[in-house]
């Protein structure tokens, strides 16, 4: 018997100043996104905005369906619009805000599994990294890469 542990790491911030430039203005579009999100059912308005490899910003939110497995979530809208429209440029950062009834929440939010493989797919498509930053009003995370959310991930190796 072996027992194994993983570990991951991420940085912790107290305010959005305190993220470099490049960061606050992803992490802004992201909480604009929030507004265009379409949330009948639950509420609770996702926002998530990329950053492409040529500097480029696209968002998303999240688009509820009355047959409710049918909606979308943010993070899955903007990354299969960013990786069809512009299947050359690879995704470098992808920041994710939610707000409640118009009140952004106060941790930040996490992908739910379904959008932390879709993610990953992103990321071991261009081979390179995408750094996540999840926005909350108390503290916001960084994460140097998206398979650091999904440990142990199903891949393109586990097919074959
Ligand atoms: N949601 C997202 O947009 N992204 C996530 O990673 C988690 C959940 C949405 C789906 C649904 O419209 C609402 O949040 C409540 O679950």
């Amino acid at each position: 018997m072996k027992r194994n542990s993983i570990e991951i790491e991420f940085t912790e911030f107290g305010d959005l100043q305190e993220l470099c430039p490049d960061d606050q203005k992803l992490v802004h579009a992201a909480i604009s996104a929030t507004r265009q999100s379409y949330t009948p059912y639950s509420g609770f308005s996702v926002g998530a905005s990329v950053l492409l490899d040529d500097g480029s910003i696209l968002s998303g939110s999240n688009q509820e369906n009355a047959a409710y497995p049918s909606g979308n979530c943010a993070e899955r809208t903007v990354l299969a619009y960013a990786n069809s429209k512009y299947p050359e440029l690879a995704v470098k950062a992808l920041a994710i805000a939610a707000s409640k009834e118009g009140t952004l929440t106060l941790q930040p939010i996490p992908p739910c599994g379904g959008c932390r493989q879709f993610i990953l797919e992103s990321e071991l498509r261009y081979k390179s990294p995408i750094r996540i930053l999840l926005y909350g009003r108390q503290k916001i995370y960084l994460l140097k890469r998206s398979s650091d959310l999904l440990p142990l991930s199903f891949t393109d190796q586990d097919i074959k």
